[in-house]
């Protein structure tokens, strides 16, 4: 394993106060993002859509590191030339996608296991060649009445790490995401306790298959209640929460935490990630950052709504929301930021 220059990509990816960029929506998720807005959900219609994300004007001052899905490294601009080129041309890091999505957990009724191992170590070594320096597999935790259940987190852990440590043996810094989810009306102490016990048993197998800490990068949710809790705390509570809880599960050798966004909306992400360095600045022995997918993305996508006459405005939507988020990065957002983000 190449420690070093893991270590270097996932130093790159943190740096400064920019982020990462999701952007690796499978195709079955883009489709039900386009059918929402009525956008065609074809192969041409989500080109486009990337298209229009990989040349948004001043993207790289906002984004170090953009994840991407296998139909969409494989793309080109309307001219031709492939996504992937113009990424690093911007000095954006071209990452990839590469779990085969989370499908329903045999044996354990209302939870979900990510596949995506067979073969992984020559869809690596192809996607190394295309470019991809770091990628990313999303483990999903599913908060219900009788979930989660050990045995579902052991077996996404465990997925979770064996993808890890081949990614790494490639050359390639793994994103590793255990996204435990917003729906429900649990409490955000529900959620603490449950990230708590998914973050201990991620990093144990993260231990025990040897996965070098400091060649990989976490993607976790936020400590927030569930999207119909009758209370939605503050910002600040969810700071709190978040981080004390990072503090007692994620090693200081990590470099670097990127968040999912997972559902909330884009002023809200903003906003607790804001809160996190306001209080925390000092104290967090890793860099904070995000990769958001729908919290960037989703005004732009509204916006463009399948039209080319919207590209530019839905560009400008696109580059605003992620420069606010490196703005939060700093600790400096502000409400009044929403009403005149690029000064
Ligand atoms: P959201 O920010 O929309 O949760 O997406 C992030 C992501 O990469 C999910 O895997």
């Amino acid at each position: 394993m190449e420690l070093q220059s893991l270590k270097y990509i996932a130093k790159q990816l943190m740096a400064g106060n920019k982020g990462l960029l999701a952007m690796d929506e499978s195709t079955n998720t883009c489709n039900k993002r386009f059918k929402a807005l009525n956008i065609p959900q074809t192969e041409e219609y989500r080109r486009k859509y990337r298209d229009l994300i990989v040349n948004t004007p001043k993207l790289e001052e906002a984004i170090s590191g953009a994840i991407l899905f296998d139909e969409t490294i494989r793309q080109s601009t309307s001219d031709g030339k492939l996504f992937v080129e113009i990424l690093k041309e911007k000095g954006i890091i071209p990452g990839i996608k590469v779990d085969e999505s989370a499908r329903d957990m045999d044996g354990f009724p209302g939870e979900k296991i990510t596949e995506g191992l067979d073969g992984l170590q020559e869809r690596l070594a192809e996607y190394y060649k295309m470019g991809a320096r770091f990628a990313k597999w999303r483990a999903v935790i599913t908060i219900g009445e009788n979930t989660p259940t050990s045995g579902s987190i052991k077996a996404n852990a465990f997925l979770l790490a064996r993808y890890a440590i081949i990614c790494q043996e490639a050359g390639i810094v793994p994103i590793v995401e255990p996204e435990v989810l917003m729906d429900g009306d649990h409490s955000l102490q529900t959620c603490a306790e449950v990230t708590n016990e998914v973050l201990h048993t991620v990093f144990n197998q993260l231990y025990q298959q040897r996965v070098n800490f400091e060649g990989m990068i976490l993607k976790p949710n936020m400590i927030v209640p569930g999207i119909k809790a009758a209370q939605q705390d503050s910002a600040d509570v969810v700071a709190d929460a978040t981080i004390n809880c990072f503090l007692r599960c994620v090693p200081a050798a990590v470099p670097g935490i990127a968040f999912l966004s997972g559902g909330q909306s884009p002023e809200l992400a903003s906003e607790r990630l804001n809160a996190m360095h306001v209080r925390f600045r000092d104290k967090m022995p890793w860099a904070l950052t995000f990769s958001y997918s729908r919290a960037v993305q989703q005004p732009a996508l509204e916006k463009w709504g399948g039209k080319d006459e919207n590209i530019e405005e839905a560009q400008k939507l696109l580059y605003e929301r992620a420069y606010i988020n490196t703005v939060a990065r700093d600790g400096k957002y502000t409400p009044e930021l929403e009403k005149h983000p690029v000064a």
